[in-house]
């Protein structure tokens, strides 16, 4: 038996805010320890299981639904079941959160990927918050769609002061004081 319980950790936060570099390094840190892990990326599930869907809140909506169902199936199997996505909405968020908690079978954490607008749009990684300021891309999250910041996450990565290292062991050490791995 594995040296955990199967759970949820979604990952919320701005563009380029460190959900997918986190998570990756979660990824590699779990799976080094033999755990039984999976990610759904935001950028790689709009390749395939939300292949043609935009960035209309209908649209996120429907997206971020079936990021949650894969997610729930995953932990109630004992799959830790990580998922960066933007994730904008609160409602979603929370019924997503309600609908795995319901089975009493898998735990549901809320990861808030933390940085100031400013800092990413000084770093601007994918070059789309130049092309969003600029009016060239529609409803970019932040700067012209809607984020609804988690009021109450489970656990904040400040990304824009604290390493990668850092997130990572802290964010380590939460689950490990919640029971979730050992
Ligand atoms: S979500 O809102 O449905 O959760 P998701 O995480 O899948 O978004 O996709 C976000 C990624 O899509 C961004 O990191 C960015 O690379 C790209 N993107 C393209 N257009 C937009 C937009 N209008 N708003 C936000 N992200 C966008």
């Amino acid at each position: 038996m594995p040296n955990h319980k199967g759970f949820v950790l979604w990952f919320t936060g701005l563009s380029g805010s460190g959900k997918s570099t986190i998570s990756n390094r979660l990824v590699s840190e779990f799976k080094a320890r033999g755990y039984n892990v999976e990610l759904l990326d935001g950028d790689e599930v709009r390749t395939h299981l939300s292949k043609g869907l935009g960035f209309s809140k209908e649209d996120r909506d429907t997206n971020i639904r079936r990021i949650g169902w894969v997610a729930k199936v995953l932990a109630r199997n004992g799959v830790i079941a990580i998922t960066a996505a933007i994730s904008p909405y609160a409602d979603i968020r929370n019924e997503i959160r309600a609908d795995v908690e319901s089975e009493g079978r898998a735990a549901f954490v809320e990861v808030y990927a933390y940085a100031p607008l400013d800092a990413l749009v000084e770093r601007d990684v994918k070059g789309l918050y130049k092309k969003a300021l600029a009016g060239e891309i529609a409803n970019f999250t932040g700067v012209s769609d809607p984020y609804e910041a988690p009021e109450n996450p489970d656990f904040t990565a400040f990304t824009s002061e604290e390493s990668v290292d850092k997130s990572v062991e802290r964010l380590i050490n939460h689950l490990a004081e919640k029971g979730l791995i050992s």
